[in-house]
């Protein structure tokens, strides 16, 4: 089998967690590495937890490299108020014994896609684009060889969630959102108007917990907690589970449905600081960068989770 090849770059977080899972979980990728980024918690702890992750699986040689500890040009907000102090409370889990790799996640990036041919990478983002951003500036040359990034972050029809105009991810670093909008790579974006479409239920959290191996039951207790916040603040039944649409729309695209449009980023002003403005329309001349979902079978996708979490 020829495998998809990825970098999954992320800030877990209990939905980068299930995400992560996800992938593990899929033997049609081969996971290069996973850099980690500051943005639900400190980086210190993103870093940790993407190991904590590994360790509920086999998969425990996949190599996690340490990226920026603050936005390209901002101070760090994070969401310890969506998820808890460490980013995946939940579960009880214990110190990893994975060791970070010593070699800094910018770097990383930048020579595996220089060793690589083209076309062969793809870039799964599901935190604040610092990283990338960063790794754009460092070696404009990368720009040209990635296959697609597929990312988390933006919304349009629904608002935002950290402010009312924009989403987590965008907000922290606008700056370096932008620099990836730009770059000319293929981009599918999934939104907060896609993955307020996914949202978890006691029956679905019950069936991840039934799974009953180690990452079906730490899933079930981490979306117990991060639904908390979510069923409070949109008064819905569950949480939507932003992070795992990413890789889930890597392998099964069929459950997606977007739309090719441009989509720019607010980086001047206070008040719509990384919103995500998207041509919907086709108002302007502005050239379509982004490939934006807006529609997922949620039922399709939370059954696929299921039976990829019971292969850990
Ligand atoms: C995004 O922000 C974080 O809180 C989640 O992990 C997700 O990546 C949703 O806005
Ligand atoms: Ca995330």
């Amino acid at each position: 089998m020829i495998k998809n090849k990825i970098i999954i770059d992320t800030d877990p977080g209990q939905d980068d967690a299930v995400a992560l899972l996800l992938a593990l979980a899929s033997k049609e990728l081969e996971i290069l590495g996973i850099t980690c980024v500051a943005g639900n918690v400190p980086l210190s702890l993103t870093s940790e937890n993407a190991r904590k992750i590994l360790e509920l699986t086999r998969y425990t040689e996949i190599p996690v490299f340490a990226g920026a500890d603050r936005p390209i040009k901002r101070t760090l907000v994070t969401a310890e108020h969506v998820h808890g102090k460490t980013g995946i409370d939940g579960p009880v889990l214990e110190k990893p014994k994975i060791k970070l790799q010593s070699k800094e996640a910018i770097e990383f990036i930048i020579e595996t896609i220089l060793s690589y041919p083209k076309d062969e990478i793809t870039l799964c983002t599901l935190g604040p684009l610092t990283n990338i951003g960063l790794a754009f500036q460092r070696e404009p040359r990368i720009k040209t060889l990635i296959k697609e990034i597929i990312m988390m972050g933006g919304g349009f029809f629904e608002g935002g969630n950290i402010t009312p105009a924009a989403e987590f991810n965008i907000y922290v670093d606008p700056e370096a959102a932008a620099e990836v909008l730009v770059s000319g790579i293929p981009i599918t974006m999934l939104p907060l108007d896609v993955t307020h479409k996914a949202l978890t239920s006691r029956s679905r959290i019950e069936s991840f917990r039934k799974i009953g191996n180690k990452a079906g039951i730490a899933t079930a207790e981490m979306l117990d907690f991060f639904e908390r916040f979510d069923v409070e603040k949109y008064g819905s039944e569950g949480g939507p589970l932003h992070d795992p649409n990413v890789i889930a729309y890597l392998l099964r695209p069929e459950f997606y449905e977007g739309k090719y449009v441009n989509v720019e980023i607010e980086v001047g002003s206070d008040l719509t600081r990384g919103m995500t403005v998207v041509d919907w329309w086709s108002v302007t001349t502005r050239k379509k960068n982004v490939y934006y979902i807006d529609k997922v079978k949620d039922e399709e996708f939370f059954n696929f989770l299921i039976e990829r979490i019971k292969l850990l």
